[in-house]
C-alpha cells in the first residue's frame, strides 16, 4: 500500500488534525502511548521509561498538586493527562484537535481507577473557549510546533490560567533563530519532516519566553533537554523494525519509509545545532 492510499488517495493533508487522524495508531507502536520524546539518563534506558521522565520534568515544571483543576493542551491519546490524575489527583481536561486522538483517550479513561475520570474533548489549544481563570495549572506537552499562532497558543494559556496559576511546555525547538538562506538550503529535509510529523514550525526557546510574558506569564525555569532526548530518535528506529509490517498496513510502505529517514534526518540536525529540545515553566502575575 502506498502513502497516498493509505490516506484514501491524492496529496496528503498535512494540517495537525487530519494528520494525527491519520498517524494516531501507528505512531503509539512507533513512539509508544506518550506521544513524546524521552529523556535518558543512561544510554541502556528503554523509551517508556525515558517518556515517562519527560511527563515527571512536565509535572514538576507545572508544580501539579491534589484538586488542581488541570489542562493538557494536545493531548494525544491522552497518557498523560490519566497519569496526571492518577498520580498527582487533579482533575484532568485533555483537548485536541484530533477525533481519533479523543476516541482512543476516552477509550483508556474508562479504566481509571478513581472517582476523577478525565474528560476529552475536541478543541483547538489556539481558541480553546474555556472560561477565563478556569484552571490552576496549563501544559502544552510537545503540541505547541503545531500551533502555528504560538502568541494565539499562550495567549489562551494565559487566559485560562487563574492569577497565581502555572504553566509548562515542552517541545522540539530552534537551537538558533534559522536564517531564510537556511531554510531554503534544508528545504528537502523540512518537507520531509512536515510528511512525517505533519505541517510543523520550531521556535527558539527565547522566543517562546517572549510570548510567555506578552501573554502575562513570567517564565521561571527554562531548560535545554537537547543532549537528554537525543537517544530517542535510535529508539523509534528500533521501533520501527520491530513493528514495521503492523506499521505499513496503517500509514503504508511509504509512510513506514519516510518515517525511518526522518530519524537519521533529525540526528543530524541535532548534531549540527539546528533542531534541540527545550522546557520552560511560566507563572500567571
Ligand atoms: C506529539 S503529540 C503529543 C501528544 C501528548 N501531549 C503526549 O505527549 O502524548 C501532539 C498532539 O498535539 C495535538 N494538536 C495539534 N494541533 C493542535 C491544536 N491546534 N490544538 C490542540 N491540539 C493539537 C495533536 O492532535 C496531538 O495530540
Amino acid at each position: 500500500m502506498s502513502r497516498a492510499d493509505a490516506a484514501g488517495g491524492g496529496q496528503l493533508d498535512l494540517s495537525p488534525a487530519v494528520h494525527y487522524d491519520r498517524v494516531t495508531d501507528a505512531w503509539t507502536l512507533l513512539l509508544g502511548d506518550d506521544l513524546h520524546y524521552g529523556v535518558f539518563e543512561h544510554d541502556d534506558e528503554m523509551l517508556p521509561k525515558a517518556t515517562h521522565r519527560l511527563t515527571t520534568l512536565m509535572a514538576t515544571a507545572a508544580d501539579l498538586r491534589s484538586d488542581d483543576r488541570f489542562l493538557d493542551v494536545g493531548c494525544g491519546i491522552g497518557s498523560s493527562t490519566r497519569w496526571a490524575v492518577e498520580c498527582h489527583g487533579v482533575v484532568g481536561v485533555g483537548i485536541t484537535t484530533s477525533a481519533r486522538g479523543v476516541e482512543r483517550a476516552r477509550r483508556s479513561a474508562a479504566s481509571v481507577d478513581s472517582g476523577r475520570v478525565p474528560t476529552f474533548e475536541i478543541r483547538d489549544g489556539m481558541r480553546n473557549g474555556f472560561p477565563d481563570e478556569s484552571f490552576d495549572k496549563v501544559w502544552a506537552l510537545e503540541s505547541s510546533h503545531l500551533m502555528r499562532d504560538r502568541r494565539a497558543l499562550l495567549g489562551e494559556c494565559g487566559r485560562v490560567l487563574r492569577p497565581g496559576g502555572r504553566m509548562a511546555l515542552c517541545d522540539i525547538i530552534l537551537v538558533e533563530p534559522m536564517s531564510f538562506q537556511a531554510v531554503r538550503s534544508l528545504r528537502a529535509e523540512l518537507g520531509l519532516l512536515n510528511r512525517v510529523f505533519g505541517d510543523a514550525r520550531m521556535e527558539t526557546l527565547d522566543t517562546y519566553a517572549q510570548l510567555a510574558r506578552t501573554a502575562g506569564l513570567e517564565v521561571d525555569m527554562r531548560r535545554d533537554l537537547s543532549a537528554e532526548v537525543r537517544r530517542t530518535f535510535s529508539c523509534w528506529r528500533t521501533n520501527a523494525e520491530t513493528y514495521r509490517d503492523e506499521v505499513r498496513r496503517l500509514i503504508g510502505h511509504d509512510g513506514w519509509r519516510d518515517f525511518v529517514d526522518s530519524c537519521e534526518i533529525l540526528e543530524n540536525m541535532w548534531d549540527r545545532g539546528i533542531l534541540g529540545y527545550g522546557i520552560f515553566s511560566a507563572v500567571k502575575g
